[in-house]
């Protein structure tokens, strides 16, 4: 364990990235890093980490905002109820805590939010307590480590992965150590092509001696992705204005805004309606993954008909709604033409 916890250390003091979130204790820092980063890529949720902290420098800050603002500043990074639990658990910690983060592991798993990853990288990165972080990087370390090959999102593999990850940290140095393993598995020990030939591990990795590390970690495949065939209306009952309507609903993009929508079940649905309301403007069609859904987004040009529902909007102001990364990808191709007459 020692040498492993030596060598792992060594590499990172060489290779580590230089991110702004490391260079801090503040637990509310570290947790607002932690969330941009959830299903984020580091270089994407830099700019935003530097946005909500001098926004939001302090917990407080956060709390007292509209959870508006929260979602406009969270625009382009998806997966808003990642924004809205921020807001809500920044008003829980303000609330309930005096605006002090708790400083247990257990007591962080109480926030809306927080799961065990997150917990025990705010426990070990604030305030150096032994509780090591099982993301996906280190799942594939320890998968290849201990050369082990029960599926990661299993049962049992998250009761193994839970006992090889607590076994091998450095009790001693958990924050450092936790940020080596995941910098390890995000830069060395990678997906495709890790970098075996000079690896500081090998001699004691399992996958290494008996060359599995191309089929491992295993994951078991999760159930079928879901697609949806959305037809968004534009339609601009005066000149320079525009209808929104905000989504309620208990689904995706709950709070949202978005132009009128159709959902249709099947593409031929979708098709046969684009083909009957003979648009003068229809946008391509965009692909929009989700973890669980896919969605096929379309843009028409609809005429007014005087008893449109939604809130009427000014062209001009629409960048001050929050709107989905599917809507916004769309008005980057298009918004100049078809807003401009
Ligand atoms: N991904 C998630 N958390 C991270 C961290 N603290 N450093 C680098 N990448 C990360």
């Amino acid at each position: 364990m020692k040498q492993i916890q030596g060598e792992l250390s060594n590499w990172y003091q060489v290779h580590k990235r230089d991110l702004p979130w490391r260079e801090t204790k503040n637990p509310y820092f570290i947790w607002l890093s932690e969330i941009i980063l959830q299903q984020t890529r580091v270089e994407q949720g830099m700019s935003y980490y530097y946005t909500f902290i001098h926004a939001f420098p302090t917990v407080f800050d956060l709390a007292q905002t509209d959870e508006q603002v929260v979602l406009n500043l969270w625009q382009g990074l998806g997966y808003y109820s990642r924004a809205r639990n921020l807001h809500r658990t920044a008003k829980q910690i303000v609330e309930e805590f005096d605006g002090n983060f708790p400083d247990s592991y257990e007591g962080l798993l109480k926030l809306k939010g927080i799961g065990p990853y997150t917990a025990a990288a705010i426990a070990s990165f604030a305030f150096d307590l032994p509780h090591a972080v099982l993301d996906g990087n280190v799942f594939r370390v320890l998968s290849r480590l201990y050369n082990w090959s029960v599926p990661i999102n299993s049962t049992q593999g998250k009761k193994d992965f839970e006992k090889f990850s607590n076994e091998l940290l450095d009790k001693e140095n958990p924050g450092l150590y936790n940020q080596a393993m995941m910098e390890f598995g995000a830069l060395h020990c990678k997906p495709t092509q890790p970098l075996c030939d000079e690896c500081p591990l090998s001699i004691y990795c399992g996958a290494f001696n008996e060359k599995t590390s191309g089929a491992l970690p295993v994951k078991l495949k999760k159930q079928g992705v879901r697609k949806r065939y959305f037809v968004f209306e534009l339609i601009q009952p005066k000149q320079g204005w525009i209808l929104l309507e905000k989504r309620n609903e208990k689904d995706i993009w709950q709070h949202l805004y978005q132009f009128p929508l159709k959902e249709f079940t099947s593409q031929e649905e979708k098709d046969l309606y684009l083909a009957q309301k003979n648009s003068a403007f229809q946008s391509k069609e965009y692909k929009h993954i989700l973890s669980h859904q896919h969605l096929f987004c379309s843009f028409i040009a609809v005429n007014p008909s005087g008893n449109d529902e939604g809130e009427l909007v000014k062209l001009t102001d629409l960048d001050q709604y929050p709107i989905p990364r599917a809507i916004d990808r769309f008005l980057e191709d298009y918004g100049h033409d078809i807003f401009r007459s």
